[in-house]
């Protein structure tokens, strides 16, 4: 945990052309952002790219440069859209900000952030543009703080993190959209004239619908390993938006950061107004290129644990869904020893004294546990699972509470709820959200988690879920001039009280679940290990959801699990070899009930589950290459990791059609090393015969050029033939 709550930086060069102007570079490995911050002129954007040449950083501006200020301000030409815009305790609407210093602070690894601090030239208003960069990696973060010394409140009507110019030139903006059951959906298409904007207003959960994250493609079409793409990630768990827009010049204006429809804020004098960190990629080497820039600077500087192997682990939720009993948890916990898993989580039910957790409308705020389903406790069953040798997990809701429900009777006045109306009702009818901004709440919310882990400090695994938007605004904790600042002090309070938490305990394992993919954000990742991708488990469409959300997460990250079949969201007949290699390609877990499984495929998964741990690393740590699209309706989908050290190698191949005498691509590998001989073995092997390759050896230069022919069927007894076909190789180089 040490990594998230240290600074990280890398290198920053000011050079001095003259007495007064002022070029701020800064560089990573293979990227340049260049600035200029002349004292008292507007700071100017001048180049985000390649890393540039001294001799080139020295002509930057002779080359043609945007001439665009690098963090517009609403006010004195208002016809343009602006990254930050306040009304002055005065009721002045406009800034007028220019540089005043320009300091390069060093980070405790090495690296470094330098902070352009811009000034208004007539109120006593300031912003610092801060950009941080990392050893080793390509992605600078970029965050602005706004402060004061005006009488009164100044009244913060929009504060984006970062602005980027991004030259026309037939750009394409690939992003992420979907909704419950089918996030992480791809979507490419040309930058439109006017605005493209893409934004959450959720409150609580902000990537079912879209993503705040984008690929800017700047020569046309994205392609996977070649091309010039700029990637953005915008680190923050609340209402977001991401906005070009494309006006009359040469330019598409791109803005991130924080959604400020119905969340001005009202920022007292002395206080700082912090935005949360735009992460900003550049590569020349395509979509994967970005993609494996983020993985890297995600892993080593905001995933929780990003360098720790993730374990196998068996959810009970799609097994037994609210069915929960001693006997039940303990015979699953016993099948998923068997098979060779590591860890068992016990998801929803498990609570309630008074009201029992039985169904979705009652309970969540009492955290108390049920003992007429597990008169043990939870001592029990971190005992069962002591004795089967694997650790033991737990869900809980924490922000959420349902209206039939102790907490609820006792404390109406913490849930979220407009002044004068009846709370919005949510799940099952009765859900609420809790008002995070109360540092009563955020203490709730503590201590839930403080309790369980004290009790219980065997517990190894906590998943977080919520199931709840804002559904209504208002909060019974502000003032009545604050009730703009519900969406942002809910989320500064859920930060709060992830912060205590991780405070006291850095080991535990947490899942960020929200109705499933409701989570999957670099802003909350630093205090949660992972998230569950979606609640929907079919095999087939993971294939596509899995491939969206690789664009920006790196597998570590993406819970994948083996579930029954026909698969419970999609009624879908899907084999469990395919549902294997599906969930394989991400955090492997199983959610079933192996109970109904056959001896002969709890066998099949005993023995997928150990060839995984032999691929684990080269998963979870290794480089993705993305290789042939599920959205480009080839008839198949296929992808792999390669391990830095390129010794070692995954490749996953999908069929995701069936059709008769189909012809498919053959897929050519990438990012092997050419000169290295790869041994090639088959995992989760279900045919009577090895392929033509087993055990057999290619060099990367053969296998990047030709690659190896997929048979379109598995070679099994007429009785266990179906319409489907996947492929795992393990590459293994002598
Ligand atoms: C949400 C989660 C599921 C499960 C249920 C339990 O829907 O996404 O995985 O935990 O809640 O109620």
């Amino acid at each position: 945990m040490k990594k998230i709550f240290m600074c990280l930086s890398f290198a920053m060069l000011a050079v001095a052309f003259s007495a007064s102007a002022e070029t701020v570079h800064i560089s990573t490995p293979k990227t340049s952002l260049v600035l200029d911050a002349t004292k008292g002129e507007q700071p100017k954007f001048l180049y985000y790219g390649n890393s540039l040449s001294t001799g080139d950083l020295q002509n930057i501006q002779a080359a043609g440069t945007p001439n665009l200020n690098a963090y517009p301000v609403y006010g004195l030409w208002p016809a343009n859209e602006a990254a930050f815009a306040a009304v002055h305790s005065d009721g002045n609407m406009t800034l007028d900000m220019v540089t005043d210093n320009v300091s390069v602070t060093k980070n405790p690894d090495g690296g470094e952030t330098t902070t352009i601090t811009i000034k208004d030239k007539v109120y006593p208003f300031t912003i610092d543009l801060n950009y941080r960069t990392f050893p080793g990696l390509d992605v600078i973060e970029t965050w602005t703080e706004a402060s004061h010394n005006e009488k009164g409140n100044v009244k913060l009507t929009r504060f984006m993190s970062g602005y980027l110019p991004v030259r026309r030139n037939d750009v394409h903006v690939s992003q992420l959209y979907g909704t419950w059951a089918n996030e992480g959906r791809v979507e490419e298409a040309p930058l439109p004239h006017g605005v493209k904007m893409i934004k959450n207003k959720d409150g609580a959960r902000n990537s079912h619908t879209a993503h705040g994250e984008v690929m800017i493609s700047l020569d046309g079409k994205a392609k996977e390993n070649d091309g010039r793409v700029i990637g953005a990630a915008l680190c923050y768990g609340g209402n977001y938006k991401l906005m070009f827009d494309t006006d009359d010049t040469d330019y598409h204006h791109f803005f991130a950061g924080i959604n400020e429809e119905n969340s001005s804020y009202n920022l007292k004098k002395g206080e700082k107004f912090t935005t949360p960190p735009l992460a900003l990629t550049y590569s020349e080497e395509g979509l994967g290129g970005a993609s494996r820039n983020f993985h890297k600077w995600g892993r080593e500087q905001r995933l929780a644990h990003g360098d720790t192997p993730r374990k196998i682990l068996l959810n009970s939720w799609e097994g037994v869904y609210f069915d929960i009993n001693e006997e039940g948890m303990q015979q699953m916990m016993t099948d998923i020893a068997n098979m060779g898993g590591e860890l068992f989580v016990m998801d929803d039910g498990w609570f309630g004294t008074k009201y029992p957790r039985n169904n979705d409308s009652t309970s969540l705020g009492d955290w108390t546990v049920d003992t007429n389903k597990l008169p043990g406790g939870i001592q029990a069953l971190c005992n069962a699972a002591k004795e089967r040798g694997i650790k033991f997990g737990i869900w809980i809701e924490p922000e959420m509470v349902n209206s039939v429900s102790e907490l609820y009777e006792k404390h109406p006045e913490y849930v979220v709820k407009a002044p004068n109306r009846e709370p919005v009702l949510g799940r099952g009818g009765t859900q609420m959200v809790l008002d995070l901004a109360n540092p009563k709440v955020q203490d709730i919310v503590f201590n839930i988690v403080d309790t369980l882990l004290t009790k219980y400090p065997e517990i190894d695994y906590i998943k977080w879920d919520a199931n709840a938007p804002i559904m209504n605004h208002g909060s019974q904790y502000q003032t009545a001039d604050n009730q703009s600042h519900l969406y942002i002090d809910y989320h500064k309070g859920f930060i709060k009280a992830l912060e205590r938490i991780r405070a006291k305990y850095p080991d535990v394992t947490i899942q960020a679940c929200a109705s499933g993919g409701g989570r999957a954000n670099w802003g909350i990742l630093p205090y949660f290990d992972e998230f569950w991708v979606s609640d929907n488990t079919d095999a087939l469409q993971r294939i596509y959801m899995q491939w969206g959300t690789s664009y920006f997460f790196p597998a570590i990250t993406m819970a994948s699990h083996i579930s029954a079949s026909p698969n419970h969201q999609t009624n879908r007949i899907v084999p469990l070899k395919f549902r294997t290699d599906v969930a394989m390609s991400g955090r492997l877990g199983m959610e079933i009930q192996p109970k109904n499984m056959t001896e002969e495929e709890k066998e099949q998964s005993r023995k997928a589950i150990a060839d995984y741990k032999s691929v684990r690393d080269v998963v979870q740590f290794g480089d993705l290459y993305r290789l042939l699209s599920p959205y480009d309706g080839k008839g198949a989908a296929s992808l792999m990791y390669v391990s830095p050290d390129k010794k070692d190698g995954v490749f996953y191949w999908w069929k995701t059609e069936q059709f008769v005498n189909q012809q498919l691509p053959r897929v050519t590998m990438a990012g092997l090393d050419p000169n290295k001989t790869y041994t090639v073995t088959e995992l989760n092997r279900i045919d009577n015969e090895p392929l033509p390759y087993e055990g057999k050896s290619f060099t990367g230069a053969f296998l990047m050029s030709n690659g190896l022919e997929m048979p379109l069927s598995h070679n099994v007894d007429w009785n266990k033939r179906n319409d489907y076909a996947s492929r795992v190789l393990k590459l293994t180089a002598k």
